[in-house]
C-alpha cells in the first residue's frame, strides 16, 4: 500500500498545526515488544544502573537512575541528555551528591517546579525540587513526601500521579500489595503524611515492586504496571482503571501473557524485565503515555548473570511495543489529519508492513529517523 500520500500530507499538517490532532490506540490485550540490546555500562565504580525515570526535554530524553557501587551501596545519578536511545551508551554519567534511590522524575506544571521523588531518606519517601532537572546536584534539600509504614514490610518505590484535582502517591511493600495516598493538587509538593489505604493484594511475588502508573492519552483510563517475580525472571503486569481513587482491572497480569516479560519482550540477552518507566509523551504531573508508541526503559541483566542481588549487572534497555492498537484519530482541531495511521512511531518502532495499521510517520520531533523497509511485514523507525 502507498501511503506517501498521506504521509507528506500528515506531516505538513504536523508542522502548520500549533495543536497536534489527537490520535490514539487502545492498550493491546496481548503485548508483542522489541527490545535493543543494554544501552549502557556504568561508569568506573558501579556495578549497575537502576530504576529508570525519565521525561521528554526539549525534544530530549532526560533520564535518572539508581546507581550500586561495588560495595552494593545505592546512589543516584542523570544521564546527559539524549536524542535517541543509541546515544545512552556515551551520555555523560552525572552522579549526585544525594542519593535518590528509585527516583520519580516529573514537572508540576501548577507551580512550575521539577520534582525528583524517591525513597529511603530520613521518611520511606522524600523529594527534592529544581528549576533546572539536567543538573544532576541543582536539587533543593530533602523534603519529606510520606512518612508511612507499612510494618513489617517497608514502603518502596514511589509513583506519583495527578488526574488534575488530586496528586496520588502509589508505592509497593515488597510483599503483595499496593497502596495508595492522596491529597489535594494544591497542596503538593508536600507531605502526604503516614496514612494510606491498601489498593490490591496478592502473592508477595505477584505483586512486588517497581509500580508506575500513567495516564493513557485519549482513553479515559489509567494504566498501571507492577513487576512481579516469575518462574523465568521479573516481569510486569498491567491493570486498568477508569479513576486513581477506583478498583483496578488485572489487564495482562500473568507471567505467560505479561504486559512485558520474558514471554514477549522479543529479547534473548536478558530474562528480566525489570524496574523503569514507561515513555511518556508529556513531561508533567499527568504521567501520559502515547499508547500508539508505548516504549519501555527498563533494566535487564545478562541471562546467567548470578550473585548477591545488590551486585547484579542491570543495564538500561528499551522495548517498543510492535502490536499498537489500530489508530483512531478523531482530528480534534481544524485540519486534522485523523484516520488510521496518523499519529508518530517513535524511534524501533514499527511504522509500515503488511497488516500493520499504526502510525506511519517517524517522530519529527526526534528526526532523524526514517521510516526503514526490514522486510515485507516490518519497517521500523531508525
Ligand atoms: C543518535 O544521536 C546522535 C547524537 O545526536 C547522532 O550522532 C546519531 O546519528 C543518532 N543515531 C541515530 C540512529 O539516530
Ligand atoms: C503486606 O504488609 C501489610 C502491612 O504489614 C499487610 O497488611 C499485608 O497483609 C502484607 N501483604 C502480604 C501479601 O504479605
Ligand atoms: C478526542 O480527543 C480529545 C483530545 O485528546 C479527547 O479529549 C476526546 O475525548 C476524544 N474523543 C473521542 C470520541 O475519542
Amino acid at each position: 500500500m502507498n501511503k506517501c500520500g498521506r504521509k507528506l500530507w500528515a506531516g505538513l499538517a504536523l508542522l502548520a498545526l500549533p495543536a497536534i490532532a489527537s490520535a490514539s490506540c487502545a492498550l493491546p490485550s496481548t503485548y508483542k515488544w522489541t527490545s535493543t540490546g543494554p544501552l549502557a555500562n556504568p561508569k568506573s565504580g558501579w556495578v549497575s544502573l537502576k530504576d529508570f525515570s525519565q521525561v521528554p526535554y526539549n525534544g530530549q530524553h532526560l533520564v535518572y537512575s539508581s546507581t550500586v557501587n561495588a560495595a552494593g551501596s545505592y546512589g543516584s545519578m542523570n544521564f546527559g541528555l539524549v536524542s535517541n536511545w543509541t546515544s545512552l551508551s556515551t551520555a555523560s554519567q552525572n552522579t549526585m551528591n544525594l542519593g535518590t534511590v528509585a527516583p520519580t522524575l516529573f514537572y508540576f506544571s501548577p507551580k512550575k517546579i521539577w520534582v525528583l521523588a524517591y525513597e529511603w531518606a530520613a521518611t520511606p519517601f522524600a523529594y527534592v525540587t529544581s528549576s533546572d532537572p539536567t543538573n544532576a546536584n541543582g536539587w533543593s534539600s530533602s523534603q519529606p513526601l510520606f512518612s508511612g509504614s507499612i510494618s513489617p514490610s517497608s514502603p518502596i518505590d514511589p509513583a506519583l500521579i495527578s488526574d488534575g484535582t488530586n496528586m496520588y502517591l502509589f508505592f509497593a511493600g515488597d510483599n503483595g500489595s499496593i497502596y495508595r495516598s492522596s491529597m489535594p493538587i494544591d497542596q503538593f509538593p508536600s507531605s502526604f503524611g503516614t496514612s494510606y489505604t491498601t489498593v490490591m493484594s496478592a502473592a508477595t511475588n505477584d505483586l512486588f515492586e517497581a509500580i508506575q502508573v500513567y495516564t493513557v492519552s485519549g482513553q479515559n483510563q489509567y494504566l498501571m504496571i507492577v513487576e512481579c517475580i516469575g518462574s523465568v525472571g521479573r516481569y510486569f503486569r498491567s491493570f486498568t482503571a477508569t479513576s486513581l481513587s477506583g478498583t483496578w482491572t488485572p489487564q495482562a497480569a500473568t507471567e505467560s501473557n505479561p504486559f512485558a516479560g520474558h514471554a514477549n519482550s522479543g529479547t534473548t540477552w536478558t530474562n528480566d524485565i525489570s524496574s523503569g518507566d514507561l515513555i511518556r509523551s508529556t513531561n508533567d504531573e499527568t504521567m501520559t503515555i502515547d499508547p500508539c508508541n508505548l516504549q519501555l526503559l527498563y533494566q535487564g541483566m545478562a541471562v546467567g548473570s548470578s550473585g548477591d542481588y545488590n551486585s547484579l549487572p542491570w543495564r538500561p534497555a528499551v522495548l517498543t511495543l510492535a502490536n499498537p492498537g489500530s489508530s483512531t484519530g478523531n482530528g480534534t482541531g481544524s485540519g486534522g489529519s485523523g484516520g488510521s495511521g496518523s499519529g508518530e512511531a517513535s524511534q524501533y518502532a514499527q511504522c509500515g508492513g503488511l497488516g500493520y495499521a499504526g502510525p506511519t510517520v517517524c517522530q519529527a520531533r526526534q528526526s532523524p529517523y526514517k521510516c526503514t523497509y526490514v522486510n515485507e511485514y516490518y519497517s521500523q523507525c531508525i
